[in-house]
């Protein structure tokens, strides 16, 4: 009945334990709040008929109501909002506090992707698998700014914030593939930075585990390191230069100190650049990111604008690296806040 009723009120899909329990008290307050205005309503009108005036200087009666009705009125109303906090707070308590034997996953927000690691297994970005039937705790952090994990068919939301863990939890009732959203405005691509969540059957998980497995060692170490709030700059940075060179930013880019067809990287980072905009700006993390996802919206002054997108084309880790990589390019005078460049 709660699918029929869904489609009708045009809520998502039920996909989870906790969806079934939000929605319940979503009825349960709707309803009542629809048949009390109904109640009123219909009073207002009738009175209006009821008790029209109807000779010029009629005077109405003064009444003076009973004690008993005046607590009719004031308890009735106190006994649904109570009922609402407690059913509420139960519900709240419920979602607050993950079961002991759920599997953890790490969530990374970042402009403007979602990335995923399961401490004994794969990472992946933008896609979740998870089994059915399993109880799943997610630990979210964010790598900028504030992000906001939100999936509406299992009716969870949680913020992504920098420099600290968030948790909450859901276990997925059905196979299905169900649509992340990111609802904490986070900058230009805010809009793009969706993701899936897919369950699997058990069998189904157990197979995807097998697979991921196979030579993902690295692969999982590097998004554990990149993943804890303290990561390894040195072992980042030189990804990020292997990286850098394989997508090509060499072509344009010089560490020599020398601009070419775009600016040099040698002591880009904490430099302050003018853009074709007439803004100033400071190199910074931020800024570096934007302009591999973005180049146009961070062009340079003086530069032209040639620069092809990398978003969809990095993934969150490699953008980090090669932020990481040109940080260490920093030159001395740089450190005492002087401009490297005239
Ligand atoms: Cu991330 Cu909005």
């Amino acid at each position: 009945m709660n699918e029929l009723l869904n489609k009708i009120l045009f809520l998502p899909e039920q996909a989870s334990t906790f969806a079934e329990r939000v929605d319940n008290l979503h009825y349960f307050v709707v309803a009542v709040t629809m048949l009390s205005s109904l109640v009123v309503g219909t009073a207002a009108v009738f009175f209006f008929f009821r008790y029209r005036r109807r000779k010029p200087n009629q005077t109405t009666e003064y009444v003076v109501p009973s004690v008993k009705t005046e607590f009719l009125f004031v308890s009735l109303p106190l006994i649904f909002f109570l009922t609402w906090f407690v059913i509420g707070f139960r519900d709240f308590v419920f979602v607050s506090t993950p079961p002991k034997d759920a599997m953890d996953v790490y969530v990374m927000g970042k402009q403007w992707m979602w990335k995923f690691s399961y401490p004994e297994g794969p990472n992946g970005v933008n896609v979740l698998h998870v089994p059915a039937n399993r109880p799943v705790r997610l630990l979210i952090t964010s790598r900028d700014v504030i992000h906001s994990f939100f999936v509406p068919a299992f009716r969870i939301k949680m913020d992504a914030v920098p420099g600290r863990y968030t948790q909450t939890w859901f276990e997925a009732t059905k196979p299905g593939t169900y649509q992340i959203l990111c609802t904490e405005y986070c900058g230009l691509s805010h809009s793009k930075m969706l993701g899936e969540v897919v369950v699997l059957s058990p069998e189904a998980w157990d197979e995807w585990v097998k697979e991921q497995r196979k030579g993902n060692l690295q692969n999982r170490q590097d998004a554990l390191a990149d993943l804890s709030l303290a990561p390894h700059p040195a072992r980042m940075a030189e990804q990020g230069q292997k990286v850098a060179a394989e997508v090509g930013c060499f072509k344009c880019h010089t560490v020599n100190g020398e601009p070419h067809i775009g600016p040099t990287f040698l002591g880009m980072y904490g430099r302050t650049e003018t853009l074709d905009n007439g803004q100033n700006i400071r190199v910074d993390e931020a800024w570096i990111t934007q302009s591999m996802m973005d180049p146009g919206a961070h062009l340079v002054a003086g530069f032209p604008n040639v620069m092809p997108t990398f978003q969809g084309k990095l993934t969150g880790p490699q953008t980090a690296a090669i932020v990481e990589y040109i940080k260490t390019l920093r030159t001395p005078d740089i450190r005492t806040g002087a401009s490297s460049q005239g």
